[in-house]
């Protein structure tokens, strides 16, 4: 029997839920507050309506609140998060999961009693491992490409046989596919569908069209 604080199996259930609701997870880094509620828009009407919104900008929370008044349907994830402190903070807004690119032990043990679910990341065996005492079996492989890809989530497959992950970073249209074959991936998390250019132009109806295009090559 551990004796660190176990995450229930209904949590792991809800971010399964999730995950299986959609192949690609957009990642967003949201600049001018003004952008939150097109840039989420333009996501939700090309076709993917579970966002990670990161605290990397000083407006992502005010972001999160205004993109889940206009946009209900969405399901709403806080990235970046570094700290037991940044997660209460999510908790309060209420989005519907929490995403950190790496995790402590302090990380998953406040997570393990957290209402709102956690999608850890890791970059390593040892990391998953060390979740995996906490009770977590679902991950963010962060970031993905740069620490060997799909072929490295295809090993780790062979001593981790229930975990899974969706891996993010330099995940992009093309390469999602090797991702996507893997039985241990959930989904893939990324930002080519909605680039830092378009947003600055404020072309909703071009990241709409590459979302479409990401959806369409790769349906839930
Ligand atoms: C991130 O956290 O920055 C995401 O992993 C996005 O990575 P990408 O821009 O390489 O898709």
């Amino acid at each position: 029997m551990s004796s660190v604080t176990q995450l229930p199996a209904s949590q792991t259930a809800r971010l399964d839920a999730i995950c299986a609701s959609t192949s690609i997870i957009p990642v967003l880094v949201i600049e001018k507050l003004e952008h939150a509620v097109p840039l989420a828009k333009a996501l939700v009407d090309g076709g993917l309506g579970v966002l990670e919104i990161t605290l990397r900008t000083d407006c992502a929370v005010e972001a999160m609140k205004q993109i889940r008044e206009a946009l209900p349907q969405a399901t709403i994830g806080a990235g970046t998060v570094l700290d037991v402190d940044q997660y209460r903070q999510c908790e309060e807004i209420g989005v519907d999961f929490v995403v950190t690119p790496g995790t402590t032990p302090a990380l998953f043990a406040y997570a393990a009693n957290s209402e709102v679910p956690l999608l850890p990341g890791v970059a390593t065996v040892s990391e998953v491992v060390t979740g995996r005492e906490f009770g977590f079996r679902r991950f963010k492989f962060f970031p993905a490409e740069a620490n060997g890809g799909a072929k490295a989530l295809k090993s780790f497959g062979g001593p981790l046989p229930e975990v899974k992950f969706c891996p993010t970073g330099g995940v992009t249209v093309d390469n999602a596919a090797d991702y996507l074959a893997l039985p241990n991936v959930i989904c893939v998390g990324g930002s080519w569908m909605a680039p830092q250019s378009l947003i600055d132009q404020e072309d909703w109806a071009g990241i709409t069209e590459l979302t479409r295009q990401a959806t369409q090559r790769y349906p839930r």
